[in-house]
């Protein structure tokens, strides 16, 4: 009897290479940065558009990521800055909703006062979330979780602890990441649990929604077992 296909509800994506894509081409790393950027509009508005994404996950700026040099540091806050603005003609028209995760209050007021300001008035949209973590750490999101928790006077279980993280129990069905490293990096920890992972060597700014389509037909068809037979 043919299985049934896997359903792709949260797909969530390290964006890599954008260093190396420059470097390649001769420019300066932040070129790299601007072309991502770009990439991930082009991926956000496929995942409007595809019949069963609910959300798609961007990994936009780790906790680590501040261990940059400071031009990149500063050049990657006024990116995101212009670019969120700038975007809000996309959202619109794609129907896509924004949401942050991770510490947004390590950033400047007035990237905090964009951040909610785009979050505001892209509330109502449902053809897809797009979450763009920022200021992101996964073992912080959870130890913070059970802090709460703890504060709380609550019992730590799967459940409860589940339900306290700020994407709760929304389960990511594909993680892919790009430019060929094979690694997490701190990356919802507690949302890949049973997440199929794909690696692609190619380098960020050079992935299109293409290739997103050729790797979502094999996520259909692989055998999920979530632990059973
Ligand atoms: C990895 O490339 C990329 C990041 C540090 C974060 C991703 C940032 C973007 C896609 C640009 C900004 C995005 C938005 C949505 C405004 P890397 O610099 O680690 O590349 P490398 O490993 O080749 O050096």
């Amino acid at each position: 009897m043919a299985k049934d296909k896997n359903i792709l509800k949260h797909l969530a994506i390290i964006m890599d290479g954008n260093g190396r894509w420059a470097k390649e081409r001769g420019l300066v790393r932040t070129k790299g940065h601007e072309a991502g950027a770009n990439v991930t509009r082009d991926i956000t508005e496929y995942c409007a558009k595809h019949e069963t994404i609910e959300t798609v996950t961007f990994y936009a700026f780790s906790t680590e990521n501040w261990k940059r040099p400071k031009y990149e540091v500063a050049f990657l806050m006024k990116l995101l800055d212009s670019w969120l603005r700038a975007e809000l003609e996309t959202y619109h028209k794609f129907g896509a909703k924004f949401q942050p995760i991770g510490n947004i209050e390590g950033f400047s007021p007035k990237l905090q006062e964009t951040i909610a300001y785009i979050q505001k008035e892209t509330a109502h949209h449902t053809n897809v979330t797009q979450i763009l973590a920022l200021n992101y750490g996964s073992r912080e999101e959870i130890a913070k979780a059970a802090n709460r928790l703890a504060q709380r006077g609550e019992t730590i279980t799967e459940e409860s602890l589940g339900a306290e993280l700020p994407t709760p129990y929304v389960d990511i069905d594909l993680m892919i990441r790009t430019s060929g490293e094979q690694r997490l990096s701190n990356y919802l920890l507690w949302q890949n649990s049973y997440a199929e992972f794909f690696f692609t060597p190619t380098l960020w700014p050079d992935f299109t929604a293409h290739e997103l389509e050729d790797i979502i037909d094999q996520y259909v068809n692989r055998n999920r077992r979530f632990g059973g037979l």
